[in-house]
């Protein structure tokens, strides 16, 4: 995103023609700011060579994965669905992990029959089940078992996942109960300790501590994991108030780790490789000026996209032309849809704006499209991927006909 003479560009093409094109709302990807962050991810850790697989779940566009199989990475998968579309993208089936806390009979079975790298099991009853179907089939399947670290990732509670009382993964005493239990199966492999302890996790500070309890973890169950699979849950910088992740910081805690461990590190990032490469555009439909707030009534709406909903997520918010003259009033930038969640942003000022303005919704890539509803009976946006000068369509904007 940048702005050349006061408008706002994706890469080479200004918003406003997209929107004039497209119509609003529609998600608009950058491609090289995805292949720029893959590459940043890359460089970060190179002396630990990782295996990085792309968490499907933040961002499921086939295009984009087929961009993103194309820089040599592999995909963290948590359904039957993101199972067939990674394969579907060209991802490597050696370099997909199925993670999850319920994957299903069929979901497995497919895992198995894909030969994939690493089923990443979350409970004694699943890897039970992964036995007796690997039975069946007469093959010896490799897993991963997700220990739950206990740590607070100190990032939105709502997406915390290595506490001991999240749904994620085992506790360190069931964990080196199933180590032993297994360890000796005819039809399992236990090949990777998996973890994954929240998202949007901007100090590496959790991570350190999830360091050592692994090292303690792997100590006491007398193992040799081939792979440890650390997840994803970088943090990016959403606004001003985000504290910047420290990528050299954790690589050098993982290196140190690494002295004691000969294995191989996973990583399952999703929002770090996506997040900042996307806005979401929207037109001013109405501006309601009441006492003290001006509402600014949007054309899209939570349905479109849900994190400030349903997290209280911050994302800034960018008008297509700038416009020096400031209004010193509370402005709330909200949806049409019928809830009071239904609200992007609430800042005390803003650019003068008119109607039929358009605006751009910040670092939407992550967790947005993905997140996307009809609710209301709204159709789902487009999405339009930009690679310097030239657009894509990527998905059409849904039609009503196709939901009523
Ligand atoms: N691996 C596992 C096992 C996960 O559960 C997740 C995310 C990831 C990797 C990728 O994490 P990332 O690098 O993207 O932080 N909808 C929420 C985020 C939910 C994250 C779920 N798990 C949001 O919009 O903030």
């Amino acid at each position: 995103m940048n702005y050349r003479n006061n408008n706002l560009y994706i890469e080479n093409v200004s918003a406003q023609k997209i929107a004039k094109k497209f119509g609003t709302p529609s998600y608009c990807y950058s491609l090289n700011k995805i292949k720029s962050n893959i590459r940043n991810f890359k460089k970060k850790f190179r002396s630990i060579d990782p295996l990085v697989c792309f968490a499907v779940k933040s961002n499921s566009n086939i295009q984009i994965l087929k961009e993103i199989k194309k820089m040599n990475i592999g995909a963290d998968v948590v359904s039957k669905g993101e199972l067939l579309l990674a394969l579907k993208a060209g991802i490597n089936k050696k370099k997909i992990v199925f993670s999850g806390v319920g994957k299903n009979h069929e979901e497995i079975q497919l895992a198995i029959n894909k030969n994939i790298l690493l089923i990443n099991a979350e409970s004694e009853s699943e890897i039970d089940l992964i036995q007796k179907i690997a039975k069946i089939k007469k093959k010896k399947i490799n897993i991963g078992i997700r220990l739950n670290p206990n740590i607070d990732s100190r990032s939105i509670r709502k997406i915390s996942t290595g506490k001991k009382d999240d749904k994620f993964g085992l506790t360190e005493k069931n964990f080196l109960k199933i180590v032993k239990k297994y360890k000796t199966s005819k039809h399992l492999n236990i090949k990777c300790l998996s973890v994954h302890i929240g998202s949007q996790i901007t100090s590496y500070k959790p991570y350190e501590k999830m360091l050592k309890v692994i090292k303690s973890v792997i100590k006491k169950s007398n193992h040799n994991f081939d792979y440890i699979d650390l997840g994803g849950g970088m943090g990016i910088k959403y606004n001003n108030d985000t504290k910047i992740f420290n990528y050299n910081k954790y690589n050098s805690i993982i290196k140190k780790f690494l002295i004691g461990h000969k294995t191989k590190i996973i990583f399952e990032p999703g929002r770090s490789i996506v997040g900042d490469a996307a806005l979401l555009l929207t037109k001013v439909l109405y501006i309601k000026k009441a006492n003290k707030i001006n509402f600014i009534i949007l054309d899209a709406a939570m349905n479109d996209f849900m994190r400030p909903a349903l997290y209280g997520s911050t994302h800034r918010i960018v008008a297509f032309k700038k416009n020096k003259k400031i209004i010193k009033k509370r402005h709330e930038f909200v949806g049409p849809i019928c809830e009071t969640t239904d609200k992007f942003l609430s800042i005390p000022k803003f650019q003068m704006l008119n109607e039929k303005d358009c605006l751009a919704i910040c670092d939407v890539g992550a967790y947005g499209m993905v997140l996307s509803s009809n609710y209301n009976l709204r159709t789902k946006p487009s999405e339009i991927l930009i690679n310097k000068s030239s657009l894509k369509v990527i998905t059409k904007r849904q039609k009503l006909i196709n939901i009523i």
